[in-house]
């Protein structure tokens, strides 16, 4: 699984990329005749597609009231901190928007530990899934926005860390933070993550050209092991995408 080298759409750059993942979000939303997950990334890759969602004509193609949104991870701080994941969509877009309050599932980082905040982050997913196990043929999300760190981390899935290989938890705590910012983490899992119609990698910036070239030799990344049952893409500005030469 994952094994496979991701196929790239390569862009011209930022302003490209979040134009793309937004065609792309707003295409499975017209798609979409029911209620709609989407399960939000944190870092800064996803900053300008967030400030283009509450913005026309987005913002008119998007059905707010049936509209979910979870986070794939975040750092274990109050959303007020600017570090918190949630915190970044909620100013970014989701405080600017018409979503309904109780559409927003941030993970619960008020919560006493990392652990408490990924049980009660996996029992609210069970409970808006309405069941215990995951159904490949029903997808909990619709579609899953994923980032790339710099050593080839993805959500808060860090190379050599434990929670690579959970296969029951859906959600889970991660002790220590394998790249900044090293504050302890909360992250789905590579199966909670797969439930998906729709993984979309957004990649940004000439930083992020060395993992990419690694990626695409085929090392054993966290981000080269996730997989979706749906489609995965991978959406990279130029300035990221390795030169041929790079690859070859
Ligand atoms: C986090 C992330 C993480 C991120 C990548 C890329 O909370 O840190 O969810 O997986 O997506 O580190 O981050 P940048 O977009 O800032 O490079």
């Amino acid at each position: 699984m994952g094994k496979k080298p991701p196929e790239l759409t390569v862009v011209a750059d930022p302003v490209a990329l979040a134009q793309a993942a937004a065609n792309r979000l707003a295409g499975r939303l017209a798609a979409a005749r029911d209620r709609f997950a989407v399960c939000l990334a944190g870092g800064s890759s996803p900053e300008a597609l967030y400030r283009l969602l509450s913005t026309e004509p987005f913002r008119s193609k998007i059905p707010w009231e049936r509209t979910h949104w979870f986070w794939g991870d975040d750092r274990f701080v109050r959303q007020r901190d600017p570090r918190s994941n949630s915190g970044a969509a909620r100013r970014l877009f989701l405080d600017r928007s018409p979503a309904p309050r109780e559409n927003i599932h941030a993970i619960p980082t008020d919560a006493g530990s990392v652990d408490e905040a990924a049980g009660r982050y996996e029992a609210l997913l069970r409970g808006f899934y309405g069941a215990d196990r995951l159904d490949d043929s029903r997808p909990l999300f619709d579609v899953v926005l994923m980032g790339l760190g710099d050593d080839g981390h993805t959500a808060s899935l860090f190379p050599g860390q434990a929670e690579l290989a959970e296969s029951e938890r859906w959600v889970v705590g991660v002790a220590e933070a394998g790249l900044a910012p090293f504050v302890p983490r909360v992250t789905l899992t590579f199966p909670a993550l797969a439930s998906t119609r729709d993984m979309l990698f957004l990649v940004s910036g000439r930083g992020k050209r060395g993992v990419m070239t690694r990626l695409l030799a085929g090392a054993d990344l966290p981000a080269a092991r996730a997989y979706a049952h749906g489609d995965r893409v991978w959406l990279v500005d130029r300035a990221a995408a390795p030169e041929r030469r790079d690859v070859a």
